[in-house]
Formats: C-alpha cells, structure tokens, sequence
C-alpha cells in the first residue's frame, strides 16, 4: 500500500477502518508528522482488535476510535470544518450505505491544501454485463459491498480540488472485471 504509506500528515480520519488491517501503514516510525488519527468505525465488534493494532502500530496514544458513522461526525464526532489534514478512505465507501452523502460531508472537515487518500471499488465497463448480475449477490457475502459505484466521480463532484492523482491501483488494468481506483485528491487552497 504505497499510498498510505508517508502519505497522511496532521490529523487525520481513518473512515471505515474495520479491524484496522492497515494501521500498521500508518506507524509511527515512519509517519513522524501524524499528530492524531480518528478512526470512525460504527462497528463496535471491531474496536477491541482495531486498538490492539494501533497500540502495535506504536499509536496507542495518537488512534482514537470515533464509534460513530462517518455521517454522523459532524453532530457527535465534535469536528470543526477544515480542522483535519487527512480524510483516508479504503474499501468503505463501497459498502458505506450513503457514500454520496458522506463524501459531501467529508469534504468541509478537510482543510484547504489537506489530501484525501482513497483504494476504492470503482464500478468497470462490464457494469451492464455480468458486473450488473454479480452485484446482485455479491453485497449478501461481503457486508453489503457494492462494486458498481462511481465513487471516482462522486469524490471529484465533492468540492474543488488542487490536484487529483486518481488511477487504476498499480498491477490492475483499467478494465478489469472488479477495478479499484487508487491516489490522492488535494483541496483547492
Ligand atoms: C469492507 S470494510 C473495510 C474495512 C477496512 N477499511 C479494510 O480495508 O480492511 C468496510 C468498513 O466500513 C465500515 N462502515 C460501514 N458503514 C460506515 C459508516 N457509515 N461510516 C463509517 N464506516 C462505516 C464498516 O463497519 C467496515 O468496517
């Protein structure tokens, strides 16, 4: 995961975190300029393994875990707008039931210059082939997981960015039958 990796700087919001597979990525040795993660996971079946892996991850003192949905952050997560530096997304807004929303209501806690960081189902041109079909069962076996979502589209609409370095992850081709996109998006100044 290159991308994570010296990518979040500040504070940061760690969406969907689950059981915090990729904590490790944000470890303190070699993300010194991380000064707060905020890892806001509605499923409290996950909290117990997700702090074992930031404690590992030397972040015992810097991952707070937000028991809320990310729709729910401006009310109970007490976030000001434009107060964090880092929005990380991987693998949640495919199954997060109201992506759309939460990618408007992301995009004000970001401060301006401050990055997204996003590994994401995106939906493939097989959409209307055998992608349709699959997507009908697929969710019922991976927590609601929808792989036909346009979240690229749906995160360049959110607001003005800088620069946006959004592309097939490395090792997949831009066509393939379940693609993810992959990179940074950076608020307009
Ligand atoms: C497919 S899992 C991915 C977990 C982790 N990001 C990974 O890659 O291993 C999706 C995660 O999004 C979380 N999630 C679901 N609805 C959410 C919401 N409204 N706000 C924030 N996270 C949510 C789920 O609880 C789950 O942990």
């Amino acid at each position: 995961m290159p991308l994570l990796q010296n990518s979040a700087t500040g504070i940061c919001l760690d969406i969907g975190p689950g059981t915090g597979q990729w904590v490790y990525l944000f470890a303190r040795a070699s993300n010194p300029s991380i000064t707060k993660i905020y890892g806001v996971e509605p499923n409290k079946a996950f909290h117990a393994e997700l702090r074992r892996n930031a404690v590992e991850a030397g972040l015992g003192d810097k991952y707070e875990i937000i028991g809320c949905g990310a729709e729910e952050l401006a009310t109970k997560g007490g976030l000001e707008p434009g107060s964090v530096d880092t929005v990380i997304t991987v693998q949640c807004l495919c199954s997060i039931p109201t992506p759309q929303k939460i990618i408007k209501e992301l995009y004000p806690l970001l401060k301006p210059g401050g990055k997204w960081l996003v590994f994401e189902h995106v939906r493939t041109k097989y959409q209307n082939d055998f992608v349709g079909v699959l997507n009908n069962i697929w969710p019922h076996f991976l927590n609601g997981c929808d792989i036909t979502r346009p979240t690229d589209e749906w995160l360049l609409q959110a607001g003005k960015w800088d620069d946006v370095q959004l592309g097939p992850t490395a090792g997949e081709g831009k066509y393939d039958t379940i693609p993810h996109v992959s990179g940074t998006l950076t608020k307009a100044k």
